[in-house]
């Protein structure tokens, strides 16, 4: 088989990680691709030190990279979603196959680029869009295939779980943590996306389409990120046995599919539980195998390359099969997707952990337990804190049973009406991951 031509385009973090794997790399490539490849040009505004590009020959433009007729496949490393999709479609209209790293562009504009390049013909990679060297995509669309997968849960932000590890452990300040994660070049360009939950919105929302077969609904899934939890919430936490982790959880059932991506408390004697620094892990409960759990490196240069030189891989192996013999885009032919509907977060059920600041005098908590309970929703264990000296309110945690969100919430705006009651109700909910 002739050399396979490879663009890349963007030689940051995971561009110069992806040139330096692949030259290392080379002969045992070779040996498992049954061809030679060859990075063939690379786009870049400015070189990287980390990498030496050698002979390559490197241009800032792009573009020329996406319509160079001797290249096969461009990987795309730029991020964001203006210019990269416009990249994208370039070379799919010129032929091209892809393989991308870029989860934000997936998940909001993946259904076009699919569109498109099964019009072409071609192949989209993406598996280092989500959880950077796990290999977590083709597990679900090809080591999962016999299965129906019930749901799924994963720490898909390595620096979310980063800044609630380094809480936890050392107490360290969130802002610190952020500004350490930046540095080690984890965090997103604008890491409001890690802090509020957005990658991690993003990373969900390909996972559950490759899971329950259905197209990509960026725009339905219900996101909250980390900026509110405080050093408090993290040890009562963990008083109570569980720890606080932020999420993406993704669950199909005859009603319907939650996507969701929040805090959550789980039992600290869970696997999942113990995912930490910026480590990232999924769990996944399938009907066949029940549940499996894929833990790795969610971020960083060689991690994430070792995902995309994968897809390079996979792409150049098929370069010689027909495409509609090619494992699909979205684990599902695109003609068979499913519209099952995505819920709104009202109507998912969850236990709850709630922190409220009480006046500290008789029938206060006989007050808030009277409203959860006419909600019909139970308390499962309650701490009450001294007051601190010359404070007339103190720290009311609870845990209650499972409900319905939207329940819950109500019984929240009850509570946090009482005169007794100031500040606002914290909530976050609580998953056994049971299997
Ligand atoms: N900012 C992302 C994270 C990088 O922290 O997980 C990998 O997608």
């Amino acid at each position: 088989m002739n050399p396979v031509k490879v663009g890349i385009c963007g030689l940051g973090t995971v561009g110069s990680g992806t040139f330096n794997v692949l030259l290392r790399n080379r002969e045992s490539i070779q040996a498992r691709v049954g061809a030679d490849i060859v990075v063939a040009q690379v786009g870049a505004r400015r070189e990287n030190p980390a990498c030496d590009t050698g002979s390559v020959p490197v241009t800032p433009d792009i573009f020329e990279v996406a319509r160079n007729p001797d290249i096969d496949i461009i990987v795309e490393l730029i991020g964001g979603t203006t210019v990269a999709r416009e990249l994208v479609l370039e070379a799919i209209a010129n032929g091209k196959h892809v393989v991308t790293a870029n989860k934000a562009l997936i998940a909001e504009y993946g259904n076009e680029i699919f569109a498109a390049a099964q019009e072409k013909g071609v192949s989209v990679a993406f598996e280092a869009a989500v959880a950077g060297g796990i290999p977590i995509i083709k597990a679900l669309r090809e080591g999962l295939a016999a299965n129906q997968v019930q749901w799924l849960a994963g720490i898909i932000n390595g620096t979310g779980n980063f800044i609630l590890t380094e809480m936890r452990e050392k107490g360290r300040d969130f802002a610190d943590v952020l500004a350490e994660a930046q540095a080690l070049g984890y965090a997103e360009a604008d890491p409001t996306f890690d802090v509020e939950g957005i990658d991690a919105a993003h990373k969900l929302v390909i996972l559950a389409s490759i899971a329950f077969g259905i197209p990509l609904q960026f725009e339905k899934v219900y996101t909250e990120g980390i900026t509110r939890i405080s050093t408090d919430d993290v040890n009562y936490a963990e008083e109570l046995g569980y720890r606080i982790k932020h999420l993406g959880i993704a669950r199909c059932d005859d009603k319907g599919i939650e996507l969701r991506v929040h805090p959550t408390l789980i039992p600290e004697k869970r696997l999942i539980a113990n995912v930490n620094g910026v480590m990232n892990a999924i769990l996944v409960m399938a009907d066949a195998v029940g549940p499996t759990l894929y833990y790795g490196p969610g971020a960083g240069s060689e991690p994430t390359a070792s995902s995309v030189v994968a897809d390079v891989v996979d792409v150049a192996r098929t370069l010689t099969a027909e495409p509609k013999h090619r494992v699909p885009y979205l684990a599902f032919h695109q003609d068979t997707l499913s519209d099952h509907p995505v819920m709104p977060i009202e109507d998912i059920y969850s236990a709850y952990y709630l922190r409220m600041s009480a006046l500290d005098k008789p029938g206060v908590l006989s007050k808030i337990a009277q409203i959860l309970s006419d909600a019909g929703i139970s308390i499962e264990a309650l701490i009450q804190k001294q007051p601190a000296e010359d404070a007339d309110h103190v720290p009311v945690i609870l845990l209650t049973s499972i409900t319905q969100e939207k329940l819950l919430m109500q019984a929240v705006a009850e509570i946090e009406a009482l005169d007794s009651i100031a500040d606002e109700v914290v909530r976050i909910r609580v998953e056994s991951l049971a299997g």
